[in-house]
């Protein structure tokens, strides 16, 4: 497994204005998007390609496109489906499954209440959005799902981490084809689960208490 946490000032002021709290969910919304869009970047890096033929104004050349399969983005509902549209706006062609999956907040374990994928994931490079690694439980449950399927390359593109939930996905995934893209890797977990400093419930900061 691979890690890979970002070291850009853009991203480190955009994930401050993020982790005020005083920070109301319009300006949170377009900060996740537009973190997950400079993310992206880092995590299609190893997207796969094929050669083209075209003809520019000037002359015939070869150039690459995205091949196929095409790609496939996961939101973990909620809080991923506001990391969506910075992902597509990169990666306009890719294809958009759904994983519902809500943290049992006493026992901390996740449960899995959706799943719109295709059944068969052979060959298929896959994005996993979440913004809140925290510990670890949902995203380890969200990746096995999508080995389960057959996929070999997932990348989960987070906005914060914890130590402690890195550590246990990098245990359950030891020796897997799995990088996890991270824009800041906070200190570590407070005794409810939350990321210290963190932001909060990124859910709840995104659309509100339910
Ligand atoms: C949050 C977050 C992750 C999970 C992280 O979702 O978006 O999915 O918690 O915690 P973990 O690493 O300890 O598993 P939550 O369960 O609050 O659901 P929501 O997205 O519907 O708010
Ligand atoms: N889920 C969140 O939304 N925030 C945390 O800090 C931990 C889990």
């Amino acid at each position: 497994m691979r890690v890979h946490v970002a070291d850009h000032p853009l991203i480190t002021h955009k994930l401050t204005v993020l982790r005020d709290k005083n920070t109301a969910a319009p300006t949170f919304r377009a900060l996740t998007e537009e973190l997950v869009t400079l993310l992206a970047y880092e995590a299609t890096r190893s997207v796969r390609v094929e050669a083209v033929d075209i003809e520019t104004p000037v002359t015939k050349t070869t150039g690459v496109a995205i091949s196929s399969p095409k790609p496939l983005v996961v939101p973990i509902l909620r809080a991923g489906l506001g990391m969506l549209e910075g992902m597509v706006k990169l990666v306009p062609t890719a294809e958009v499954g759904f994983l519902g999956m809500v943290r049992n907040e006493e026992t901390l374990q996740p449960d899995t209440y959706a799943e719109r994928l295709p059944d068969d994931l052979s060959n298929r490079q896959c994005f996993v959005l979440d913004p809140m690694l925290a510990t670890g439980g949902s995203l380890i449950a969200a990746i096995q799902y999508l080995l389960d399927r057959g996929a070999t390359d997932v990348t989960a593109v987070c906005i914060l981490g914890a130590p402690e939930g890195l550590a246990a996905v990098e245990k359950a995934m030891e020796g897997r084809d799995v990088t996890i893209v991270l824009g800041a890797l906070d200190e570590r977990l407070n005794e409810h689960g939350y990321i210290v400093p963190g932001l909060g419930d990124a859910g709840d900061r995104l659309y509100g208490l339910v």
